[in-house]
């Protein structure tokens, strides 16, 4: 996209954690940033902390056909998107399989993703280009019967980025897709300390790899090796680690 104009970003999922930092971090670079989530008072707080023009929208992604048309309309508001970062998440530890943990996430991290993704491809196509970054997790490179939606719903995100990538190669449209593979990033989702990172250091960390229009990135970098570890455990040794 244009790199004379000033840009615009918008964040789903910018009511606090990643998404917060990265809407900060997008402003504090000269993006004019939308923000959505569910909490309209905390957007519009951010919001008004931002060094650019916010846009706030209330979105609740599981409302899929009212999230889209949102977005669309938070779309036409700001103008050309040129970034659009799907962030909302949620993910519980749930070994009593609690349905109503369990459809939550899968209606937030892989309904309300898919709703998302579609509608900013849509956007992307309609007006000539546009980067969408999906967050995934490392988690996505694993199984865990402590939580067993959270990293299904997390493979979903990486598999359907990476299809989207593809996909992208036959659009007239310039189109970049960027999957963010998180370890522990401090937030009130974080599911433990080890190699724990700020939402600040994932923020300017995200910011790098879309400004490099990278494919994929772990973040923080070092986590490729957990991930690549994980590819390489047999399954029986992972039954007992993560039973
Ligand atoms: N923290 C980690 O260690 C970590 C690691 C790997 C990946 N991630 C991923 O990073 C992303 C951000 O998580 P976080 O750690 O920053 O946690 P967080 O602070 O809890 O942020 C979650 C965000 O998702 C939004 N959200 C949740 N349900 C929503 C819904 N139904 N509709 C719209 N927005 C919704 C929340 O806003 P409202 O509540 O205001 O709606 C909030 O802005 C998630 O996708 C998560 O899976 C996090």
């Amino acid at each position: 996209m244009s790199d004379t104009e000033t840009q615009s970003a918008i964040v789903v999922g910018a009511s606090s954690g990643i998404g917060e930092a990265l809407a900060r971090e997008f402003a504090a670079s000269g993006y004019e940033v939308g923000l959505t989530a569910r909490r309209r008072e905390k957007l519009e707080l951010i919001g008004d902390q931002l060094e650019t023009q916010a846009y706030v929208a209330k979105m609740d992604v599981t409302d899929t056909e009212d999230a889209r048309e949102g977005f669309r309309e938070l779309a036409d508001a700001m103008g050309e998107v040129d970034v659009v970062v799907l962030c909302a998440g949620v993910g519980y530890e749930n070994r009593d399989l609690d349905w109503e943990q369990e459809r939550e996430t899968v209606d937030v991290n892989v309904r309300g993703f898919t709703a998302l993704a579609t509608a900013a491809m849509a956007r992307f196509e309609q007006q000539g280009g546009g980067h969408l970054v999906g967050i995934s997790s490392v988690a996505a490179h694993m199984a865990n019967g402590a939580l067993p939606a959270y990293p299904a719903s997390k493979a979903f995100v990486s598999n359907y980025c990476d299809a989207l990538r593809y996909r992208a190669r036959n659009l007239e449209a310039d189109v970049d897709v960027t999957t963010i593979e998180p370890g522990f990033v401090d937030t009130d989702m974080a599911g433990g300390t080890f190699w724990m990172c700020s939402p600040e250091t994932a923020a300017a960390q995200i910011y790098r790899a879309v400004r490099r229009r990278k494919r994929h990135a772990y973040v923080t970098r070092r986590w490729w090796l957990v991930a690549g570890l994980l590819g390489l455990l047999p399954d029986v040794v992972k039954r007992r680690l993560f039973a």
